[in-house]
């Protein structure tokens, strides 16, 4: 394994276990063994001691999944391969290795290559996802839209019919709208990062169902760790309880600041229910007002000119 892709799964790994996903036992950086190429007398992999990674009484579904080893033939026996084990009684504290970066780094230091492959890795692992049966019935898997790097990402419910076909999110007439808010606010569609809490099109547009949201999940919060954005924008309810973790509806969470996990969130208005309801629209350009106030004042070297009438 070579050494970014060890310090890419050791901050995966804190960022499991900080989050209550995961309770490790034994030192990863110690289990995980000598990065390849250590030279001529460095321990090999096979002489790794496994990860026992125990789950977190916060668990409640199926576990992120690190990302699949770049060689499998200079990583066999290693991370590849967590062995689990019987639940560990109390969770002690993280091991050294873990404390050296705190969670809200997350992916932050992963490099642009690194998250370009760590996204491929992720579109793979959900092409052959049945975790339900979205899976089985889609056309295309939308797994995500942007630069890897993006400051913003926007987070809307589910792909569509133009989705299902393309495999791109928002393509449609609310993509369109979206694009269109995007660049009133100073943003180019490439410049962000567009996702979906659910990355297979339900039938007939319908509303995701509970058991289909929790078995997508890992997924968007896989995404979130990757890109590491500073903002997040939750479009539309199913977006927003998501992120604010809470089951009021969006107009009552649109309009303020949330956090989740260290991002900053705003939710606001679907834009295909924009597309509907138009006396909504301001309550939106509000929100988009404030994504963009806040995002220059987090990148002051980045000034975005915003549409004024
Ligand atoms: N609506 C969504 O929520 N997502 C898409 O990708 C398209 C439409």
């Amino acid at each position: 394994m070579t050494i970014t892709a060890k310090k890419a799964l050791l901050n995966y790994l804190e960022f499991l276990q900080s989050n209550g996903f995961i309770c490790l036992d034994s030192d990863p950086l110690e289990a995980l063994g000598p990065a390849s190429g250590g030279g001529p007398g460095a321990p090999s992999a096979a002489h790794a001691r496994p990860i026992v990674v125990h789950s977190a009484a916060k668990v409640d579904a199926s576990p992120m999944t690190p990302p699949r080893p770049r060689n499998p033939a200079t990583t066999s026996g290693s991370a590849g391969a967590a062995v689990p084990s019987a639940p560990s009684a109390v969770p002690g504290p993280p091991p050294a290795a873990l404390r050296r970066e705190l969670p809200q780094t997350w992916g932050a230091h992963l490099s642009r290559a690194e998250r370009i492959q760590w996204i491929g890795d992720a579109t793979a692992r959900a092409e052959t996802c049945r975790a339900c049966q979205l899976g089985a019935q889609r056309n295309k898997l939308v797994y995500g839209d942007g630069d890897p790097e993006a400051k913003i990402v926007f987070v809307g419910e589910a792909p569509g019919g133009d989705e299902n076909e393309t495999g791109i999110p928002f393509v449609g007439r609310a993509g369109q709208l979206l694009n269109k808010m995007l660049n009133a606010i100073g943003f180019k569609r490439q410049e962000v990062f567009i996702c979906n809490t659910l990355k297979c099109r339900p039938p007939g547009n319908r509303d995701p169902f509970p058991s289909e949201k929790a078995a997508c999940e890992h997924f968007l919060t896989e995404q979130f760790y990757i890109l590491r954005p500073q903002i997040l924008v939750a479009l539309g309810a199913h977006a927003a309880q998501y992120l604010c973790r809470s089951e009021l509806p969006i107009g009552k969470l649109r309009g303020r600041w949330h956090e989740y996990r260290g991002i900053a969130v705003r939710a606001t208005y679907h834009p295909a229910f924009l597309l509907r309801n138009g006396n909504f629209k301001p309550q939106s350009w509000d929100d988009f007002r404030a994504i963009h106030g806040r995002y220059v004042e987090l990148n002051p070297g980045d000034p975005r000119p915003i549409w004024t009438k």
